[in-house]
């Protein structure tokens, strides 16, 4: 083994104590000190094993340690790992063809980032180069874009969603007036309406908000097909097809968060899931099998970027994970991954509706692909938000060998996205555990 990585993997547990006191962390929910992955399963240093329902910020398509994908690293390493952003390169040209091919209809060109956050301001500066009358943009309650400063202006965690201020209020004189409308979180319609019956009040106040609510024309709105920090919620179809023609009619860019749902959902692109398309998609994430890069891919009729420094970064031509997430296609395409998805992800739902049977305290299944929520509430009638207990869920499925995601801006909703390569054995493993942390908290 390489000398340093001797050094590193041999950290004892007093090297770790002192080592944490020299680190700053801004943000995330606090886990194991993990060591190694293969597949869906990470080991801690203590060589503790967990199935991993986080995918590790629901990033590893295809789990950990895939070798397809290191190989592929480690002879382009040899090669190149960086190029300026100017300079053309390989990798890139055929990364962004191949994102041309997959996405929907004349979405077809591909702007290279390094990050989720930095990508959803990239998205928002081509809306305002199209728009260029405009100033405003308009977002969901519940979204979450990123804490890049223009990212959190649009997202619940500059607001009191969940029932206090964040630490973004930290930043206020810097955050941006980002104008919210209702999302259709269907499980507590803001409008007190039935789903699929509704007259879909929360698209209205759209309408209703570029009418009265902003000065000037808008130039975008941002949206999470599945809104997901915010609590895993689904947006119907009908209620996409209604915002796509209210964007039409006003001139309104729509700009697509895709950095959850791109392959997640079961499909390469939730605008193909649900077939409403929008001006600009943006991904992050998976995209890279596990290396940072972003993107957004852009409508053909839009004007582009210029060359005059609007978007420069240094690492955002990232040659290996250019690769990486090029190789990762291959993998996806030839494995049929995004049929895996789908089917586990709805063997898992089923199995978690009848553990809604037994445990009422399971508000809400939502479930597309490996996309999937599970909201805790204390009691049916009220739905109050179970906070505490779902946390404690959480706490004793890591104690079982398993680590689901937290969240919600009530706080309330366990996450379960583990890669997408997950097997219906695996699937299984992690019921039993869920059923097991669950009966441990509620009825012990
Ligand atoms: C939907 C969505 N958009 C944007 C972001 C921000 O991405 P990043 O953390 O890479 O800046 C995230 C990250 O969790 C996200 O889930």
């Amino acid at each position: 083994m390489d000398s340093l990585l001797q050094k590193i993997y041999r950290m004892t547990r007093n090297d770790i104590v002192e080592a944490r006191k020299h680190l700053v962390v801004g943000g995330g929910t606090p886990g194991p000190t993990l060591v190694r992955g293969k597949g869906v399963r990470v080991w801690d240093v203590d060589g503790k094993s967990y199935i991993d329902c986080t995918s590790q910020s629901w990033a590893m398509y295809l789990g950990f340690g895939n070798e397809e994908i290191a190989e592929a690293l480690y002879e382009h390493s040899k090669n190149m790992t960086h190029i300026h952003q100017g300079f053309d390169s390989l990798p890139r040209f055929y990364l962004a063809r191949e994102l041309a091919k997959l996405a929907p209809g004349t979405l077809n060109r591909v702007s290279f980032t390094v990050g989720g956050g930095p990508a959803i301001e990239a998205a928002m500066k081509i809306a305002l180069r199209n728009r260029k009358t405009s100033k405003e943009f308009i977002a969901l309650w519940d979204a979450y874009h990123g804490t890049i400063l223009s990212a959190a202006s649009a997202s619940w965690i500059a607001t009191q969603a969940s029932g206090r201020f964040t630490g973004q209020q930290n930043f206020l004189h810097m955050l941006h007036t980002v104008h919210r409308v209702p999302n259709p979180y269907c499980y507590r319609c803001y409008f007190g309406q039935q789903p699929d019956t509704c007259d879909l009040m929360c698209a209205e106040m759209l309408r209703l908000t570029l009418q009265r609510g902003v000065n000037g024309p808008a130039a975008g709105l941002l949206v999470e097909p599945v809104q997901a920090s915010g609590g895993q919620i689904i947006l119907p179809k009908r209620y996409l097809e209604r915002v796509r023609q209210i964007c039409n009619e006003f001139g309104v860019l729509l700009i697509y968060d895709e950095i959850q749902t791109y392959c997640r959902i079961g499909e390469w692109f939730a605008a193909i899931h649900y077939g409403v398309y929008p001006d600009i998609i943006v991904l992050g994430k998976g995209l890279g099998g596990g290396l940072p890069i972003a993107a957004i891919i852009i409508d053909d009729k839009l004007e582009s970027f210029g060359m005059d420094v609007e978007e420069l970064h240094t690492f955002a031509n990232n040659s290996l994970a250019q690769v990486a997430a090029a190789k990762q296609i291959e993998i996806i395409e030839r494995d049929g991954v995004l049929e895996n998805t789908r089917r586990v992800g709805a063997y898992l739902a089923e199995h978690l509706q009848s553990l809604q049977q037994e445990f009422p305290e399971i508000g809400d299944i939502r479930q597309v692909g490996l996309h999937i929520g599970v909201e805790f509430i204390q009691d049916p009638k009220t739905k109050e938000p179970a906070v505490d207990k779902c946390v404690q869920i959480r706490d004793e499925g890591m104690k079982l060998g398993a680590i689901f995601g937290l969240g919600g801006a009530r706080r309330n909703v366990l996450k379960i996205k583990p890669p997408l390569i997950l097997k219906l054995d695996e699937a299984d493993e992690i019921l039993d555990i869920l059923r097991q942390a669950i009966r441990r908290v509620l009825r012990s």
